[in-house]
């Protein structure tokens, strides 16, 4: 048998083989030649049987399905060569054994390529973040995953395909407003209700508190897994036909809301007309007048360009927050080793301060720019006027979201 080098071998699988022949006291070279000769069985027929009790023992961690595979593998081998070499099956089975070692018994679905997807541009703070997520990884795996970009719904018209993308497995991670995640993981909801946070600093609070964590691990029910809280932002009023400065004056404007029962009914409530949209379909919607307005935080109009839609005024109501949770499919997340379990679940939390520093730092400038180009910039809005109109959603959804656990949210401090 030649030697057996670790060269082009993924450094934590190195780490672990050379702590498993530190224990056996052998180099890596013997005790693989010997895992090998042993346990795969050579005698002189050629022939395999894969003892899974020793090579358990050896490696740790591998199912007994996990040495079925490599023995179908094998076999299959055999067949279509008419006789295999024994140096041919000591390098594929030594390349499969070292391949589950590294991934563990789910190794069919690891990915080193990865698709990140969202609904907006790469100028978005959602794709910046996500630019800063691909390059930490990259890093962080020495090359070995890559996180491909797939910005401006290049994986599905609005972010409720996306998400389904995600549950089957099509999608691997999808930035997305919480929009439509109510029919994923109906908890995530108690985020939509109106007037429910003071400001950024009460926002962090809760997303990176107990809160937050819970409605994450809540879409584990979905297939979903839930890495951390990124942000939309605060959500604000623009419409085509005029100024509006309280709910009054906007009685009546057909407006475009998201596929979210909560925002739906406190528009109505506030005496507007919403119809709910996927988000591919409003810039056309808004160009074509079927829709007078719609409402989204600063950076979504802006990168969107919705003035050129005819969007010039900007009612800075920020009657809703909305959050931006970071998921993955938790098909491809529960594949992978833990160690990048842990890594995605700490860069997804890392990056996420990041990018909502990112989206709070720009704001400003970008409503000075929107004012340069032609948008009426309302500030003096009155928001305890549209507070009152939406507050009855809040008994509305009662029985669904209890006082005390928007109260929660609420009085965090
Ligand atoms: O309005 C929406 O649908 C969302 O805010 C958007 C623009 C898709 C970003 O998540």
């Amino acid at each position: 048998m030649g030697a057996i080098t670790l060269r082009g071998l993924e450094p934590s699988l190195a780490e672990k083989l050379k702590r498993a022949a530190k224990k056996q006291g052998k180099s890596i070279n013997q005790m693989v030649k010997d895992t090998l000769k042993q346990h795969l069985g050579m005698s002189k027929d050629k022939k395999f049987t894969l003892v899974h009790h020793d090579l358990d023992h050896l490696f740790g961690r591998w199912s007994e399905e996990d040495f079925k595979r490599i023995q179908r593998k094998i076999d299959s081998e055999r067949k279509s060569q008419g006789g295999i070499k024994m140096k041919r099956v000591i390098v594929l089975g030594f390349a499969v054994l070292m391949m589950l070692t590294l991934v563990g018994p789910a190794a069919a679905q690891y990915k080193a390529t990865m698709k990140l997807a969202s609904a907006l541009a790469l100028d978005h703070p959602y794709m910046i973040g996500a630019q800063k997520f691909a390059e930490l990884i990259k890093e962080r795996t020495n090359g070995r995953i890559e996180v491909k970009l797939y910005p401006s719904l290049q994986l599905g018209k609005g972010e409720r395909e996306m998400c389904e993308g995600i549950q089957q497995g099509a999608i691997d991670l999808l930035v997305t407003s919480t929009g439509p995640l109510g029919g994923f993981s109906p908890s995530i909801n108690i985020l939509d209700f109106p007037f429910l946070f003071r400001d950024f600093a009460h926002v962090d609070l809760v997303m990176d508190g107990p809160i937050g964590r819970k409605l994450l691990d809540d879409f584990e029910k979905a297939d979903i897994k839930g890495l951390a809280f990124w942000e939309n932002g605060f959500r604000h009023l623009t419409n085509a036909k005029r100024q509006v400065k309280k709910a009054e004056d906007g009685k009546g404007l057909k407006i475009r809301t998201m596929e979210n029962k909560v925002h739906l009914a406190a528009w109505k409530s506030a005496g507007l007309n919403p119809t709910p949209m996927a988000w591919g379909e409003v810039f056309t919607a808004l160009q074509q007048n079927v829709i007078d307005g719609q409402e989204n935080p600063i950076a979504v109009f802006y990168s969107s360009k919705l003035w050129d839609a005819g969007q010039k005024n900007f009612s800075l109501t920020a009657h809703v927050y909305s959050p931006s949770p970071f998921l993955m499919s938790k098909k491809i997340f529960d594949a992978m080793p833990k160690e990048d379990q842990e890594l995605f679940l700490k860069t997804g939390m890392e990056v996420a301060k990041f990018q909502r520093k990112v989206n709070r730092d720009a704001e400003e400038n970008k409503l000075q720019d929107m004012a340069k180009a032609g948008v009426t910039v309302m500030r003096d809005v009155d928001r305890e006027n549209f507070k009152k109109a939406m507050a009855p959603v809040y008994d509305q959804f009662s029985s669904q979201f209890p006082k005390a656990e928007i109260e929660a949210i609420m009085n965090a401090k």
